[in-house]
């Protein structure tokens, strides 16, 4: 029974019951990935915000622990970061036992009502026993707001170079800066954001990390900026510019707009803390504000993405931030179906049927060329994609594939992506498949794409329709065996 309603997540995090959100806090400390989310414990639609709380020493299963933040006078527990103060520079633990730092933000429910604009402000919390209870810090808030509407979502991480905490959060339409020597007294250094970037939105939910460009030596710092409304499909989307930073400012040339993911519903992500071998891991909430209340799901409410590893390349001189799943996830694989080469004259169809797809993970490597996959069942649901190759469009269509009718915009589109950086003779194709969700990954996560699907039943059969004559080589269709 335990995880198996309609549409339940069978290998991606969700809440065991009610509503959740953004990923919190996300912090790896002693061998234990913390995961922390934007929870509201007695509905599954949104409401006064808490911190849910998940650990994990793999990233695939989760033990889901006690809600960590709960509201208090100052307001509701919004997005926030954790880190861990090894050296004690708060004085909130000891060297000993060094505490666990949570900083969030506080929305003042009273202030709302009220009328009054500066509802938010931030808050911190620690925790001396390794993120099992926590305690708020006496004289919170620790970053006041007067005159800011928009002022919220803090991560804060150590900057080695400078040797000095940063923080950086959202004001509405840009990113500040700030530094720190005790995670408790923060100085304003810098503003980034008018005229860059997309503004179809409010900016939320910043991250800022530094990664090596594959094959160089060279390292350059990304900024992750989700914004809502003004996703290029609609609502809810996370852009990314890449740039440097030295730790008060930072700067780009980036003219164009860049987009974590293309798909639909990978929203507010952000990256752990400290992870092991210097390894970048993202998680995004698999959701878009434009219909996150109406999913037809009974008692809880919307899931996590699968852990990601960023990394960062350049095609065509230009800096491209790439995302697959992370290497645990094989794990959970088995390997049923496996076939060496396909050959595909033009306008031919070839069709696997499999008990599960959505619960699957499916590969090929197939020429740059179009290519339809379309997913059906015998409910006459259908997921259509397709990667046009004149054209260089990537296309998803779940207009008919399965329930869509709870909210207006969930299918009433089909989601197209100019690919421009797919220039390889050949397109690794990487398609993850949940109960209730799609991830798909193009050459290695160049271009990703993850979106909500809602089945009326298991989608069993898989078509690949080659517009043109077509080779596809090393097929996989392999189970992933469900985590809870
Ligand atoms: C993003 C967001 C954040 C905010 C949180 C509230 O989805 O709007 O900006 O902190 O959700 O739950």
């Amino acid at each position: 029974q335990y995880y198996k309603e309609p549409f339940r997540p069978q290998f991606h995090f969700s809440p065991e019951k009610k509503w959740m959100n953004d990923p919190n806090g996300m912090l790896f400390y002693k061998g234990t990935y913390h995961l922390f989310y934007q929870y509201y414990p007695e509905d599954i639609v949104w409401g006064p915000m808490h911190w849910g709380h998940a650990t994990s020493t793999d990233l695939i299963h989760w033990q889901h622990k006690k809600i960590a933040l709960f509201p208090d006078q100052l307001g509701l527990i919004f997005s926030g970061s954790a880190v861990m103060d090894t050296y004690n520079t708060s004085g909130l633990g000891t060297k000993e036992n060094p505490p666990m730092i949570a900083v969030f933000t506080y929305h003042n429910m009273e202030f709302e009502k009220a009328g009054k604009i500066n509802t938010q402000t931030q808050g911190l919390a620690y925790s001396l026993d390794e993120g099992e209870t926590w305690t708020k810090y006496q004289a919170n808030p620790i970053i006041n707001n007067t005159t800011l509407r928009d002022f919220r979502d803090p991560k804060v991480f150590w900057n080695n170079d400078t040797k000095l905490w940063n923080l950086v959060l959202v004001a509405g339409d840009r990113a500040q800066f700030y530094t720190s020597k005790n995670l408790i007294n923060w100085n304003l250094e810098s503003e980034f954001g008018q005229n860059k970037g997309a503004h179809g939105g409010v900016w939320e939910c910043p991250d800022l990390f530094k990664l090596k460009i594959n094959g160089t030596q060279e390292e350059k710092w990304v900024l992750l900026v989700s914004i809502n409304p003004g996703a290029p499909n609609g609502g809810s989307a996370t852009q990314y510019f890449v740039g440097d930073f030295d730790g008060k400012t930072f700067t780009t040339s980036q003219k164009e707009i860049k987009w974590v993911d293309y798909g639909t519903d990978n929203y507010a992500g952000v990256t752990y803390n400290n992870a092991p071998n210097g390894e970048r891991i993202f998680l995004g909430w698999m959701s878009n504000w434009n219909y996150a209340r109406d999913t037809p799901t009974t008692n809880w409410r919307s899931a996590m993405t699968l852990p990601r590893t960023l990394s960062l390349s350049t095609i065509k001189g230009d800096y491209v931030l790439q995302s697959q799943p992370v290497a645990q996830l094989d794990k959970q694989l088995s390997t049923d179906f496996s076939i060496e080469k396909i050959k595909l004259n033009k306008g031919t169809n070839k069709t696997f049927t499999y008990s599960n797809l959505n619960q699957s993970k499916i590969q090929f490597k197939a020429e740059n060329k179009n290519l339809k996959l379309v997913f059906s069942n015998d409910a006459n649901d259908l997921l259509v994609l397709h990667y046009d190759a004149q054209k260089q469009t990537f296309a998803i269509d779940r207009r008919l594939s399965g329930k869509v009718n709870f909210e207006k915009s969930f299918g009433e589109k089909i989601h197209s992506t100019p690919t421009p950086n797919l220039i390889t003779k050949n397109i690794d194709f990487l398609i993850i498949m949940d109960w209730s969700s799609i991830e798909i990954f193009l050459n290695g996560g160049v271009y990703s794409f993850t979106e909500q699907i809602f089945p009326n039943q298991p989608y069993t059969k898989l078509t690949i329709q080659s517009v043109e004559s077509q080779e596809i080589k090393n097929t996989t269709i392999q189970s992933v065996k469900r985590i809870w």
